[in-house]
């Protein structure tokens, strides 16, 4: 394992079936006042709505709605929920949804207390929380971002069309999070394909760094193995229980810092998907199902032993016969087919990027020097021509 590290993950998980009940045993130890976050109102259709609020008026809590939490949340909204929470004196805040009622919710739970613009400090600066971060529990609704067990918050800017994600200390992790399988089960389809996507893909930017060996790694194979046997089954069926069941646990664990653990990581996928993102508001697994292709193929002749292994190891490609160049070339191939199987983005032209919008998207692209090529504008360019 490469270099010293500390792994701590406080979040403690209440997972499967009726582990909303658990709620009753959790929030009491909390303050009276609760901030109830939720999206668009699916928590309202499915149920899960009713049920989180039955349980909130029986142990006796002031609840303070705070709905309209819209996918790829905003600053202004991130403003709208920071001074609700202040009129309120909130003391602890709910999230109900998908990653953005989540990640929106932290970002809150580091601005209650704090006299700057959330936006400017955490964002722009990139500074740490110095004031009292309001508590975080989260309901999830989707499986897909792992923000339910990590200190991650992205907000998007859409003056500026910049989408930024700023992970955060253990102090603003959830203090739970509840993982019912049967919550996602009115997932539109498209949104459990992308939220597939995005599990898989967080576990090829944490896996495509480093040449040692490394109990990461296969821990990220095993994972990812489990995410495209799953995934094909809840395609075809996704009220099976087991597929969904598996890949909301596989989402929690793949973004966790776990399997980051030892590795230098990669990220790009993420910050072309994100500066994408900014431009077209798109739905998030789907950007980085749009460009990942382009961006393997042109990073594989870099890191060709770990590509030749992901074909063997995780697609089952038979090596027999092949030179490394063409094993790895197998290996992305039955990933393609795969992405083609569950119906993902395969071009940012269908989001609605146009050609106007390469040079604005290259210069949002942050550049990160973790994986087995450092891009450059022009190569930023290429996999975003390519993508289009
Ligand atoms: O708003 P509602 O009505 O709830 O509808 C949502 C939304 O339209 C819907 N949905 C969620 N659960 C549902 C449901 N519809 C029916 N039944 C259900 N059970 O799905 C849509 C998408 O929800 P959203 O929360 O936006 O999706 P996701 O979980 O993919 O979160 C995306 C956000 O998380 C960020 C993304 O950038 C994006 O802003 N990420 C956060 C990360 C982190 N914290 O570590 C890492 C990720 O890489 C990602 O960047
Ligand atoms: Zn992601």
């Amino acid at each position: 394992m490469l270099g010293t590290f500390t792994f701590h993950n406080p979040t403690k998980l209440f997972f499967g079936e009726n582990s909303l009940d658990f709620l009753r045993e959790e929030l009491p130890q909390y303050g009276s006042t609760v901030q109830l976050i939720y999206g668009g109102g699916s928590i309202k259709k499915n149920g899960v709505y009713d049920r989180v609020v039955a349980i909130l008026k029986e142990l006796g809590k002031t609840v303070v709605e705070d709905p309209g939490v819209m996918p790829n949340p905003t600053t202004d909204k991130l403003r709208e929920g920071v001074r609700i929470a202040r009129e309120n004196g909130v003391d602890f805040l709910l999230a109900v949804g998908g990653g953005s009622c989540c990640d929106y919710a932290k970002a809150v739970s580091v601005s209650v207390h704090c006299d700057e613009d959330p936006w400017e400090k955490y964002y722009l600066r990139f500074e740490e929380p110095d004031c009292p971060i309001v508590p975080v529990g989260c309901v999830l609704t989707m499986a897909g971002t792992g923000s339910e067990m990590n200190a991650g918050a992205v907000i998007t800017d859409p003056g500026t069309k910049l989408k930024i994600g700023h992970v955060f200390g253990d102090g603003v992790m959830p203090r739970f999070s509840v993982l019912d399988p049967t919550f996602t089960f009115s997932l539109p389809k498209y949104q459990m394909a992308a939220g597939i996507y995005d599990i898989f893909n967080h576990i090829c930017e944490q896996y495509f760094s480093g040449e040692d060996d490394s109990t990461s790694d296969y821990l990220a194979e095993a994972l990812m193995k489990s995410v495209v046997h799953s995934s094909r089954i809840a395609i075809q069926n996704p009220q099976d229980y087991e597929a969904r069941s598996n890949i909301m646990w596989a989402a929690t664990w793949a973004l966790n810092t776990l399997i980051a653990c030892g590795k230098s990581t990669d990220w790009m996928v993420h910050m072309l998907g994100q500066a994408v993102g900014g431009f077209t508001d798109a739905t998030h697994g789907m950007t980085l199902s749009a460009v990942s292709l382009p961006y393997y193929r042109m990073i594989c002749p870099h890191g060709l032993p770990r590509f030749a292994r992901f074909a063997k190891e995780v697609w089952g490609i038979d090596p027999a016969g092949k030179s490394q160049e063409e094993l790895a070339a197998a290996g992305l191939a039955a990933m393609e087919d795969w992405m083609k199987e569950l119906g993902l983005a395969l071009t940012i032209g269908e989001l609605g990027a146009t050609e106007e919008m390469l040079e604005g998207i290259a210069d949002a692209t942050i550049h990160l020097d973790g994986g087995y090529k450092v891009l450059s504008r022009e190569d930023i360019l290429q996999v975003l021509r390519e993508s289009l």
